[in-house]
């Protein structure tokens, strides 16, 4: 039996604590995962989705719990400590890559992430430009023939593509995409969506995917995790998973928490 990549213990998060306005954001979170599995997040605006992944990347502190990486306790651990085993994708195609850098300068910075030698001396060398070229021809994008192209030249879709190749370059033990495709157009979206499926299972990463679009959560992942109040009110893999509708989701809920789902953000997308 292999470890797992992550787990989460009785994981408590509050805003505000002790005041008038206290939010208990994250209620008693026990969640883990094992190698290779791709989990889409879903819930409701305000659920937790964000608070649970900014407490895995280490950009919120912990009140209560543990959360261990590769085995490591990182519980209290910086983030930049943490980075060295975690990938993070944001909504916003600027935050990925710097944009006054060219394609190959980005992929090479992504490259030498954690080196302490010889950052920028040598700059690209040929044997990272066959690989950059390599890796993105396989985007589709026709973006091999740009890379000394400024980053921020492109367009949102070829930029987020790029960002999850510099976020998976370096084989992450955890991937984590807080709605890396909220940004983009529909079409835009989904097909960065299908670069994401593709680098996640070529390269059998354990990814977290938030998301607030029902249909790529049904679609994409072996394991969906619906979250409610602070709470996992669904979790379901495999089979179920692999079958699961719209309506089998809203009645797993009904059945969870008792109460009807009535979320119209989490409906209708
Ligand atoms: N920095 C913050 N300060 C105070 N309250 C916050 C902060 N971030 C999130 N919250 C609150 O915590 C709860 C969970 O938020 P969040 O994790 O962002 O939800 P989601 O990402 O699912 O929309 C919400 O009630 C939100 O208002
Ligand atoms: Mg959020």
């Amino acid at each position: 039996m292999s470890e797992p990549v992550l787990e989460v213990k009785g994981l408590h998060q509050y805003f505000e604590k002790g005041t008038a306005n206290e939010n208990h954001a994250l209620k008693g979170i026990d969640l883990t995962l094992d190698p290779g599995e791709f989990v889409a997040i879903i819930g409701g605006n305000g659920a937790g989705k964000s608070t649970l992944l900014n407490s895995v990347a280490g950009s919120l502190p912990v009140d209560y719990g543990q959360i261990k990486i590769d085995g490591h306790d990182v519980t209290y651990q910086s983030v930049a400590k943490r980075a060295k085993l975690i990938s993070r994708v944001f909504q916003d195609p600027k935050q990925g890559t710097a944009t006054l850098l060219t394609v190959e300068e980005n992929l090479s910075l992504a490259l030498k992430r954690g080196a302490r030698r010889n950052f920028w001396s040598n700059g690209v060398k040929r044997n990272e430009r066959d690989l950059f070229r390599a890796k993105l021809a396989s985007l589709d994008l026709g973006l091999e023939g740009r890379l000394s192209a400024e980053i921020g030249l492109l367009s949102g879709g070829q930029r987020q593509a790029v960002t999850l190749l510099m976020a998976t370059i370096k084989q992450p033990s955890l991937l984590l995409l807080d709605e890396h495709t909220a940004a983009l157009d529909p079409k835009t979206s989904a097909t960065v969506m299908e670069i994401t499926d593709k680098i996640v299972h070529e390269q059998n990463l354990t990814t977290l995917m938030i998301t607030h679009n029902m249909a790529d959560a049904l679609k994409y992942g072996n394991r969906l995790i619906m979250l409610d109040h602070g709470q996992i009110a669904v979790d379901i893999k495999g089979d179920q998973k692999k079958n699961l509708t719209v309506s089998d989701l809203l009645e797993l809920f009904k059945q969870q928490s008792g109460a009807a789902l009535t979320d119209d953000a989490i409906l209708l997308s």
